[in-house]
């Protein structure tokens, strides 16, 4: 399962990119004014981190403006991933730019048919976001098991890109079903580390370890 990060927050990027477990990195317009940052200059800084997919997103809602951005967006670097809003004229965006080799991230996915709509366009990413759907009380993990199956059953090479994370269940329960790419701010990423056995246990080794007065080289 490849790991992104939820953020245009470089500082937070770098310092997880540093532990060799990051694949890729999304964005969306929230994320670029909460970073309060110019979104070229941002994405590019990104880019320079992270060799792996950055999803840029175009906030266009007609074909002709979308294309127009992401002209301007993927000239920012070649592991650029255009984001799309799950709409008409994002799918027929989509379509466009894949055939033309641009890695393309369709994203606001709430529906297993949406999905089928997305991998039929060539999408290259699918962003279902489960978090939101949880939120309204539904369950947002029995979309990515709908969408797996429907992948399968005609093998899209579309990637399923778990979006919405809240918290570490939702990555767990994404590479149970096996989703390709699960999508999570840096405080969920650091979350996966922790377990209180394994704080306890390793402040055990240490404290014996000191015992011994011993050094190891
Ligand atoms: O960036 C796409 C998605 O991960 C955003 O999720 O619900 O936390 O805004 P959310």
């Amino acid at each position: 399962m490849k790991f992104f990060v939820d953020t245009a927050d470089t500082d937070a990027i770098r310092e997880l990119a540093e532990t060799g477990l990051v694949d890729g990195v999304t964005t969306n317009p929230s994320l670029i004014n909460k970073s309060g940052r110019d979104i070229i200059e941002v994405t590019r800084e990104i880019c320079e981190i992270v060799d792996g997919p950055v999803s840029a997103e175009v906030v266009a809602t007609t074909h002709d403006e979308m294309m127009r951005e992401a002209e301007v967006l993927r000239k920012i670097a070649d592991n650029i991933a255009i984001k799309v809003p799950l709409t008409i004229d994002g799918l027929k965006t989509c379509k466009k730019l894949t055939g033309d080799g641009t890695m393309v991230n369709v994203t606001l996915c709430f529906t297993a048919n949406q999905a089928l709509l997305a991998g039929k366009a060539g999408a290259s990413f699918i962003s279902p976001f489960v978090g939101r759907h949880d939120d309204i009380g539904y369950d947002g993990m029995n979309l990515i098991s709908e969408i797996r199956m429907i992948y399968d059953n005609y093998d899209f090479p579309t990637e399923i890109l778990v979006a919405s994370i809240r918290h570490p269940i939702h990555v767990l329960e994404s590479a149970k079903i096996g989703a390709d790419v699960a999508t999570m701010p840096p405080e969920v990423i650091l979350k996966l580390f922790n377990h209180p056995l394994t704080k306890s246990g390793l402040d055990a080794f240490l404290a014996d370890w000191e015992k011994t007065g011993q050094t190891i080289g």
